[in-house]
């Protein structure tokens, strides 16, 4: 009876043990042209205890370039654009396969996802992966921007994703994740 108690005892250990690690296969992928949404992707992976990656365009933005006030600025030009197309030194992340959970932060430009992000979400199979978008905005919405990436990627389990506003504090991001049934 002891041994079996026992053996009890450890298939409960192990079935904790392999819920702790479904939970560390999350990787956060950000987009973030001036910080704000490199600070929330950070909180959500130290939380997580997932990965981060950072996706950089390969033509770096300068402050002119995200200029949204005038009308000749590369973003403004990018966004009239509906080919637009902007590349990133990288698009791929090593080990993709062992991530089960994928947040994709961004900003909002224009009341979307902010367009760097688009490269990564379209070179990727998202199959089987549950996809959280998570924005960051003066004020805007997340509006589609989340239901346009999905359909951009055609695979994963999207869902519905959040907005937080910039420079959003580390409770509200981590009371979010706890909503989630994340654990620290
Ligand atoms: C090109 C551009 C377009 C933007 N468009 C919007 C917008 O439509 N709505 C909004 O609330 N904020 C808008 N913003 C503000 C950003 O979404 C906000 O500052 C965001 O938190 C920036 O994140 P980041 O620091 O990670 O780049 C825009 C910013 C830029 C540079």
């Amino acid at each position: 009876m002891r041994l079996l108690n026992k053996m009890i005892v450890f298939a409960a250990v192990a079935v904790g043990s392999a819920v702790t690690c479904a939970q560390a296969k999350s990787l956060v992928v950000y987009y973030s042209a001036t910080g704000y949404t490199k600070s929330v992707a950070n909180m959500i992976a130290a939380y997580v205890k997932g990965d981060t990656f950072e996706l950089v365009p390969a033509v770096p933005y300068s402050s002119d370039d995200l200029d949204y006030n005038k009308s000749d600025s590369r973003v403004s030009k990018e966004h009239n654009d509906p080919n637009r197309e902007v590349k990133l030194v990288k698009n791929s992340v090593e080990n993709f396969n062992a991530y089960d959970t994928v947040f994709v932060a961004y900003p909002i430009w224009w009341g979307i996802a902010a367009w760097p992000v688009d490269d990564f979400v379209k070179h990727n199979d998202f199959t089987g992966k549950k996809v959280i978008p998570v924005a960051t905005s003066f004020s805007s919405p997340l509006g589609q921007s989340g239901e346009l990436l999905a359909s951009m990627a055609k695979t994963g389990d999207w869902q519905k994703g959040i907005r937080f506003s910039s420079g959003v504090d580390e409770k509200t991001v981590t009371d979010w994740l706890q909503s989630l049934n994340f654990k620290q």
